[in-house]
């Protein structure tokens, strides 16, 4: 990407964008004045607080934090290479912005309070513009305070539509999400406590499916659904059985993958992450399966029930393909590419992991680890290369030469699972603990398991600032983020 960015950006972005007019689809070399502007989409989001009935026939209703009065948020579905325009108003009673997780855009355009905008005050407005360059499944979420706004229920789903969708008979999106709900049915206000902030952050009690203690699902025998899965939740990571079913993954973080069954057949999604499946129901008529999520041990819970109509829908499931088609990404050249070392440490056992990884792994570690030791006394509990961060506005822990391929090797010294989340791009997972992946997974959330290394690649076409942090959103606020930098075209580190 190569688009030439001007403090005066946004107006000039936008006028120049929207007055090319042209037919056709993309080609190979992308740029940002290169996309043809279709139509302008609009939409408008209103960040309030109201009451929402989590849980059906209760009588209590939830007093959330919502856009346009629901949970989740309306569902901005637009068709790939469209543009979108969102005005966002806030009426909240403090600050909020609104990220677009996944997609590729322009800096400004990213909702990262302070660095690329500043936050939108209570009574005020911001309008979002940009082109869509993927097609998949995204979603978006308040980025000032995620770990109170967006677990109060400040999200929703944004879809892009390929321009030739496959066939399916029903394309379904499922936003998951954990809620911590207290006896009178009312969101536990202990957001930020030192507990969740240093173990597995704020897991809930509650689990919704869009925004409902799901019951039932019914379905066809014969049927093919594409399911869009999205977790929302602050900290949960969602693992989900579909027992008799076996679910094919058709796109990670809206990115197409060749259709495979996962091993264990379990779909297992960090928070942030989206997973499509294609599911083929092959049970019975008016049989009834039960979908469970077994990812923590000990904890396995029912997540929600399929059942069958007593008519089929058809006698055998279809055949038709699932490949989705790519999207215009750039492909990292492996030999020429520019290497950068990512340690994240800290947590309760921090030091433990610390200990035991850090004979093999040298002086570096070893300082980090020292670092950490001084910082803990602040506050501060997680650590990306030995800082925490205080805020979005610091100093780039990399800076990438704009237009040219980077491998960054992460090491989780941990003792907990983190999604490691980037900003306006998406990266191929090229190996875990030295194993190459089975599909090289475009992705832009990776969930790393305690103690795991993992290798990822991308070209860095995005000039601007760009946060790098675990999407567990109390480990975010307690230090889990950076900021990596992608030079202006032409400009030196
Ligand atoms: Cu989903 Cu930095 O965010
Ligand atoms: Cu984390």
């Amino acid at each position: 990407m190569n688009y030439k960015i001007a403090p005066e950006f946004t107006r000039r972005f936008f006028l120049k964008s929207s007055s090319i007019a042209l037919a056709g689809g993309f080609t190979g070399a992308f740029a940002w004045d290169d996309v043809q502007a279709a139509a302008i989409k609009t939409f408008r989001l209103r960040a309030g607080m109201s009451p929402v009935a989590l849980i059906p026939d209760a009588a209590v209703k939830t007093n959330a934090w919502c856009f346009d009065g629901t949970v989740p948020g309306p569902e901005i579905r637009v068709r790939q290479g469209e543009r979108l325009r969102v005005a966002v108003e806030n009426a909240l009673d403090e600050e909020t912005t609104v990220h677009w997780h996944g997609i590729r855009l322009p800096n400004p355009m990213d909702g990262v309070p302070h660095l690329t905008q500043p936050p939108i005050s209570p009574g005020s407005a911001f309008t979002y513009e940009f082109d869509t360059l993927d097609a998949g499944t995204f979603w978006y979420h308040p980025h000032q305070r995620s770990f109170e706004q967006v677990g109060r229920g400040l999200y929703g789903p944004l879809i892009v539509e390929e321009q030739t969708p496959i066939r399916v008979d029903r394309d379904l999106t499922w936003i998951l999400d954990d809620w911590r709900l207290a006896r009178d049915g009312q969101i536990s206000g202990d957001f930020g406590n030192m507990h969740d902030m240093s173990h597995n952050g704020r897991i809930g009690n509650t689990v919704t499916i869009n925004g409902r203690v799901p019951e039932t699902f019914s379905v066809r025998r014969g049927e093919r659904i594409r399911l869009r899965l999205i977790n929302a939740a602050n900290a949960r990571i969602f693992g989900i059985d579909f027992d008799k079913h076996k679910p094919v993954i058709i796109a990670i973080d809206g990115q197409p993958v060749a259709p495979h069954v996962p091993q264990d057949e379990l779909i297992v999604l960090g928070p942030a992450m989206r997973i499509d499946v294609v599911i083929d129901m092959v049970g019975d008529v008016s049989q009834r399966f039960t979908l469970t999520d077994p990812f923590y041990r000990g904890l396995k819970y029912r997540l929600v029930d399929l059942v069958y109509a007593d008519t089929p829908l058809r006698d055998r499931v279809p055949d038709w393909d699932m490949q989705l088609p790519a999207n215009p990404l750039a492909e990292p050249d492996l030999n020429d590419a520019e290497r950068h070392d990512v340690i994240f440490n800290g947590g309760m056992m921090g030091g433990m992991v610390m200990q035991e990884l850090g004979g093999s792994m040298g002086h570096e570690l070893m300082g980090a680890m020292g670092s950490m030791r001084g910082m803990m006394h602040s506050g501060k509990i997680w650590f990306i290369n030995g800082v925490a961060a205080e805020g979005h506005i610091m100093e780039p822990m990399l800076r990438l030469v704009h237009g040219r391929s980077h491998i960054v090797s992460m090491t989780n010294a941990t003792a907990w699972h983190h999604p490691i989340h980037f900003h306006g791009h998406s990266f191929r997972v090229l190996s875990r603990n030295g194993n190459p992946t089975a599909h090289k997974e475009w992705q832009d959330t990776v969930l790393m398991a305690p103690k795991e290394r993992i290798e990822i690649a991308f070209v860095a076409d995005n000039p601007g600032d760009w946060m790098f942090h675990c999407h567990i959103l109390e480990h975010q606020a307690a230090g889990m983020m950076g900021v990596i930098r992608v030079t202006q075209p032409g400009e030196r580190t």
